[in-house]
């Protein structure tokens, strides 16, 4: 069949994000292409993912293999869609499951593809069982991005058991060998930037924990050894998972030149029993290339979170939280006197942390019992929320909602809540189990006892904390045991979800011991994470530098508390803090007047310029692993302000900085930096000296002159 587009590429070529013939598809963004067909003998295969060419007949065609030898047959060979376990291609497959009869191979087949407007979905079903797959692909042009994900159709009368289910499979240009760029971390050291050559093998990335976890993120970037990019230049492929629970990512490469990199659900301990003539949908894989190097996909990403996040469009206010001044021992006089000191600095948020719920006074107790301790709170919390919005400021609360202690109310009513097997031991981690949030009943216990606290009090935002991962996977009484690590997050989706529903107005913070639930996922229910509990600054300055490969400043809650108040100045600690979003965590009681006065002037600074840090595009200028002396910038949206920061820690070389290249401001605008003018393009190519000594930092807020 010759479609018009193929008599005539260029007629549509601006218009329409998808061109689609009746064996291949262009799926083209604003500066990429993304393309895949199907060969000779109907596999579909990945094509082309790189820059967006001219027309539409520049893109490659769909490969085709005969294989090598009598031990590497042809399809194991090619850069196939999305391979499932079948047949001999030994690679690592998106799918693999087992049918009512116990046949374990899947046999794809094209059946028919769907184009409408932004959105592709290829049908692929079964060539004998009554099985289909979706491929679902949505271009996003404007963040030059793609979502991606998969939808298995059971439409047999028997039910099956899919053990491995990715989003989706990635594969770069052949031939080349990549660099993984990855996050690694733990609790106090979350998202510390990882590279490393890719041999030939497979690299694994997971989580086995239940949640997203602090060890790892699922996301990956690859560029090319011979051509390496930079911050600003060469070509990157990355991608992220939108998925809050288990996921797992492989980077196969084999010797034959191919280089595949999956994303999805994780395989370990996982069965998920789909029904007959039931449905399941992956979770989503957000995907892009950019050819302007590192800087430019994590830009894509900001823009993409932009789209999910519950208020992208809601300033975040300065915020105070009592955890480190007070930690369990709060009443409701201690909290009103912060309250007023953090109001005298210019604190807009007043949250009240662990320690405020009945019987709750160590973390040995009380977990799931959410209402107020009478003994710190005799009249409840309103009194104390009246006294901080009398002072003009919004109040938040902490919950950690799947939680419970076996020294609690809610655990001696239900303790088959727990998440346990029952002939094992219940593992405590910090005294605490874990609510198994895939039965509705638990579900429906969170949201009613937490949407009464949300309508009986005037409570603004919210803190969800999760403070230990699982152990003792166990469910037994479902059909399928092993489903806990998927309906477990749809649980918590649903009670999330639902709450959020109810109380629209309310902002969330999801924190789980700081970074260890981050992730696009709960991104689309959390308006803004607290990425670490490590809040000494120049550790900080590396955890947030990791955290800004994905997420934007308007997601990243920063505090300024007395870790490193040893060593850096509190501008030092309040610069790092306030390159995202402004709180502060410190025992106010224990600043002196000088303090109090410094904050005070830096939160106002802070507020003159949030606007910039909070929607504008991120660049980072130097890198805190590669140097002492980091910079990052950020520039708003129409290119008329931008706020530069930079950090100096320990150099012993006493010879002069180097110059900051500026980023993202109009080339022959002239931008005042200082006292002195230059054009956008002078402040990128001559730079900005700046004058550091050890352990010191600048803030500077630079404005278009305008003619
Ligand atoms: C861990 C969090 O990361 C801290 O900020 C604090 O909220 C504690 N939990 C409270 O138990």
């Amino acid at each position: 069949m010759v479609t018009a587009l193929e008599t005539d590429p260029l007629a549509l070529y601006f218009f329409m994000p998808i061109h689609a013939t009746a064996t291949a598809w262009v799926l083209e963004t604003n500066q990429t292409a993304y393309v895949l067909g199907l060969n000779a003998k109907g596999m579909l295969v990945h094509c082309y993912w790189g820059v967006k060419l001219p027309r539409v007949s520049d893109y490659p065609v769909p490969a085709e293999s005969e294989g090598w030898s009598s031990f590497n047959a042809g399809g194991g060979l090619l850069p196939e869609e999305f391979p499932t376990y079948a047949g001999a291609k030994y690679i690592e497959p998106c799918l693999k499951l087992t049918f009512a009869d116990g046949v374990r191979d899947t046999v794809l087949e094209f059946d028919s593809a769907k184009v409408e407007g932004n959105e592709l979905q290829i049908h692929l079903r079964d060539t004998f069982y009554a099985l289909r797959i979706t491929l679902h692909y949505h271009v996003l042009e404007n963040v030059d991005l793609l979502e991606r994900f998969v939808t298995v159709h059971n439409q047999s009368d028997t039910a099956i058991t899919v053990e491995r289910f990715f989003s989706a499979q990635f594969h770069p240009p052949l031939h080349s060998n990549y660099r993984l760029h990855h996050l690694a971390g733990a609790w106090l050291k979350e998202t510390q930037v990882q590279h490393e050559t890719l041999g030939i093998g497979t690299k694994v990335l997971e989580s086995r924990r239940i949640t997203t976890g602090h060890q790892h993120q699922p996301w990956f970037a690859l560029d090319n050894l011979e051509q390496p990019a930079t911050e600003t230049t060469g070509h990157v492929w990355f991608a992220a998972l939108a998925w809050s629970g288990n996921w797992k990512l492989t980077a196969e490469k084999t010797i034959f030149g191919g280089t595949r990199v999956s994303l999805g659900l994780n395989d370990w301990d996982f069965a998920l029993r789909l029904e007959a003539k039931r449905s399941f949908s992956s979770p989503k894989c957000i995907a892009g290339f950019s050819s302007a190097g590192f800087g430019a996909a994590s830009r894509a990403f900001h823009g993409y979170v932009q789209t999910i996040l519950p208020h992208p469009e809601i300033t975040r206010k300065v915020l105070y939280n009592s955890w480190e001044a007070t930690a369990f021992h709060v009443n409701e006089a201690d909290q009103v006197k912060l309250a007023e000191i953090a109001k005298g600095i210019g604190v807009e948020l007043f949250v009240l942390d662990d320690g405020w719920f009945h019987n709750r006074h160590s973390d040995n107790a009380a977990l799931g019992d959410w209402w107020a301790d009478k003994s710190k709170f005799p009249n409840g919390l309103n009194p104390l929320i009246e006294k901080v919005n009398a002072l003009g400021m919004d109040f938040g609360l902490w919950l950690e909602p799947e939680m419970v202690s076996v020294d609690s109310e809610l655990y001696h009513a239900h303790p088959d809540w727990v998440i346990h097997f029952p002939t094992r031991a219940r593992t405590e981690m910090r005294n605490q189990l874990m609510l198994n949030l895939a039965k509705s009943e638990v579900q429906d216990y969170l949201i009613g006892i937490l949407d009464k606290l949300l309508e009986q009090h005037n409570i603004t935002f919210i803190k969800w904390d999760m403070n230990r991962n699982v152990s003792e996977p166990g469910w037994l009484e479902h059909h399928e045991p092993k489903e806990i690590w998927l309906r477990y997050v749809e649980g918590l989706y649903r009670v999330w979800g639902t709450l959020r529903q109810r109380h629209p107005d309310v902002i969330w913070q999801s924190c789980s011991g700081g970074g260890g639930r981050a992730d696009l996922g709960i991104l689309q229910f959390a308006d803004q994470i607290w990425i670490s509990d490590m809040t000494e600054p120049t550790m900080r300055l590396r955890i947030q530098e990791g955290y800004s490969q994905i997420y934007p400043a308007n997601t990243m809650e920063a505090w300024v508390t007395d870790m490193g108040a040893k060593h850096l100045p509190l501008e030092f600690r309040f610069h790092v803090s306030m390159a995202g979003l402004l709180g502060i965590g410190t025992n106010l009681h224990h600043w002196s007047e000088t303090e109090i006065a410094t904050a005070t002037r830096l939160v106002q600074a802070y507020k003159t310029v949030r606007h910039v840090i909070q929607f504008g595009n991120q660049y980072r200028l130097r890198s805190v692993f590669i140097s002492n002396f980091s910079s990052l910038m950020y520039v708003t949206k129409d290119q008329s302000e931008a706020v530069i920061f930079a950090f100096r820690t320990h150099i012993p070389d006493p010879v002069k900085l180097p110059a900051i290249h500026l980023q993202g401001l109009e080339p022959t605008t002239q931008y005042e930096i200082n006292g002195t003018i230059r054009s956008g393009s002078a402040w990128q190519h001559v730079g900005l000296e700046v004058n550091l000594t050890d352990f010191s930092s600048v803030m500077l807020h630079i404005k278009r002159v305008e003619p």
